[in-house]
């Protein structure tokens, strides 16, 4: 092999970004910057604190608060394995097969291979050989002997019992415990509550208000404004329940927390210009006979007489979580859905009392809201109201933010009984709807650029940029000397608004000569002079 062949073939292939990520760079990242510092500062206003909360947590943490059986838990979570990674691999792909409809013995395949592989794992006790994990290797099995008798019978056409056969087995194969422990966190409310009840917060002055602000992870399908590494800004505000204290008694107070919780984000988003905002509000309930969990029954029922017009995903739903059926926005299900029942026809008399008390809450703060009743969001811990707000250019993952009230979920973590209301806001998508609306700032360009010729003059210049940088000023110091035609041309591309021109004479003189790049007009300054002389450019131009 020649010396050239050998080269070429170390040469090491080009890294990317990992499917679902990205940078963030300049000069986006000042627009990042400027939300960041808006949210700073109209939190601060609303007398919220800053939390900073670790981005992995205990697994148990998320499937106990957000629910074994949502989305995000059950699928989309990145979860760190001891030695198991290969079967959650198995399931990825297949997830990725099911949406990407593929051909369907590829799937039977993943699903067979990922049945064996667990079946082994089993016996060889490399995973914990408990029950539940037992039955789910039996009934998995078992499907895979159905399914593999009915490829055999000639059903190999991509129809829907296939694909609720798979359905079945893919749900069951996420059920598997892993015995894994940490999660990257897919959202920020269940590590506030670990938080809150980790720093006993419930001895601080009630309410605690909270918010944060980073990356969270959910193996989503990319798409326009959906990420697999995206960003959240969220607020908190928790409460320890007194002793005595009685829900009823409380209801004006929770629905006004609730309002002010709404007219923050609301005020934030105003403060940047979002285009096309609309929050919508709808009440959930709480978790009882006479009241969600009634309804609930009555709406399984409504589906069951409409099963067969329904798409595979709402019929497995009717089962596993009847309520996220509404969420659909499968085009043929949006006629059957309108006919269902309604949960504000099923609150029970409280819920329904703090539900009007928010509305009246939000009307006195000038909030603009329209009620949805089929917004009743992704995650478990929900109770009463929730919320969403949608922006304008996003295209169809359009809620740039989500919320609504979880009183109990510190005390299913183990915490004291305790009331919760919060929202986080999609960042990334935050800053495609500004972006979109033309709210982005342009590239940030230099205040001066220091065209320095000589010996003496360099000395000069390391100074000027020094004292320049002092007051505040964003400066361009070139390493080495340059000719004054190509450092003139070197400011316009950096976008400098000035050249401060150095040479023998300005030195000597201790007249520096400053150049308006835009017009350009000269001015020869001391330097006092020149600082001041900037300083006032900037006032009038900012
Ligand atoms: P969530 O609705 O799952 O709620 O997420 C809130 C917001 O995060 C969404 O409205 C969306 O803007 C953004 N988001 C979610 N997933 C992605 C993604 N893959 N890519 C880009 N943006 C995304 C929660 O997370 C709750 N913890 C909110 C909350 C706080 N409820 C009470 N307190």
């Amino acid at each position: 092999m020649s010396e050239g062949t050998a080269k070429k073939e170390e040469k090491p292939s080009k890294f990317q970004a990992i499917r679902g990520t990205r940078d963030l760079l300049p000069p986006e990242t000042t627009l990042w910057n400027r939300v960041e510092q808006t949210a700073h500062e109209v939190f601060g206003t609303f007398g919220f604190g800053e939390i900073r909360l670790p981005i992995l947590e205990q697994t148990e943490l998320f499937a106990r608060s957000i629910g074994l059986d949502t989305e995000v838990v059950s699928k989309e979570m990145y979860t760190f394995p001891e030695k198991l990674d290969f079967l959650r691999e198995n399931l990825r792909n297949i997830s990725d097969a099911m949406e990407s409809q593929e051909r369907l013995n590829r799937y039977l395949g993943l699903v067979a291979t990922f049945t064996d592989a667990l079946k082994d794992a089993l016996e060889a006790k490399r995973l914990p050989d408990s029950q539940a994990n037992l039955d789910l290797s039996k009934q998995l099995a078992d499907l895979v002997t159905e399914t593999v008798a009915r490829w055999n019978m000639g059903h190999a056409k991509p129809d829907s019992n296939w694909k609720e056969l798979l359905g079945r087995a893919e749900t069951l194969m996420w059920r598997v415990n892993t015995a894994e422990r940490e999660s990257l966190r897919p959202e920020g409310t269940a590590g506030v509550c670990r938080a809150y009840i980790e720093h006993g917060m419930q001895q601080l002055p009630q309410p605690v208000k909270l918010y944060y602000m980073g990356p969270m992870f959910r193996r989503e399908r990319p798409q326009k404004g959906r990420y697999r590494q995206f960003y959240q800004i969220g607020a908190e505000v928790l409460e320890a329940i007194q002793p005595g204290q009685g829900s009823a008694k409380d209801i004006p107070k929770d629905a006004a927390i609730d309002a002010e919780v709404i007219e923050m984000v609301m005020m934030f988003f105003d403060r940047l210009e979002l285009p096309g905002v609309q929050l919508n509000i709808n009440s959930i309930g709480h978790s009882a006979d006479n009241c969600r969990r009634g309804y609930v029954e009555k709406l399984r029922a409504a589906l069951g007489k409409v099963k067969d017009k329904l798409g595979p995903d709402s019929q497995r739903r009717i089962a596993t979580n009847a309520l996220r059926v509404l969420d659909s926005k499968l085009e043929s299900e949006q006629p059957i859905i309108a006919t269902l029942p309604r949960i504000a026809d099923h609150l029970c008399e409280d819920c329904a009392t703090h539900y009007s008390a928010v509305k009246r809450e939000l009307e006195m703060r000038g909030v603009f809201f329209r009620e949805n009743w089929r917004l009743v969001r992704g995650l478990d811990y929900y109770m009463r109201t929730t919320f969403e707000i949608t922006a304008q250019g996003l295209g169809s993952q359009n809620a740039v933010c989500g919320g609504g009230r979880y009183d109990g979920l510190v005390e299913l973590l183990g915490g004291p009984p305790t009331k919760g209301i919060g929202f986080a806001i999609g960042e990334d998508r935050l800053i495609l709807s500004l972006q979109e609306s033309g709210k982005a700032p342009a590239q940030q360009g230099r205040d001066v650029y220091i065209a320095w010729m000589g010996e003496r003059a360099h000395a000069t210049a390391i100074r000027a940029a020094k004292d320049l940088r002092k007051a505040g000023f964003s400066v361009e110091l070139p390493p080495v000397e340059q000719k004054f035609g190509k450092a003139l041309g070197q400011a316009d591309k950096l976008g400098a608004k000035y050249a401060l021109i150095l040479g023998d004479n300005e030195v000597s003189e201790g007249l520096w000569t400053l150049k308006t790049l835009s017009d350009g007009s000269q001015l020869k300054l001391s330097e006092p002079a020149l600082i001041e002389h900037l300083r006032k450019s900037k006032a009038v131009s900012s």
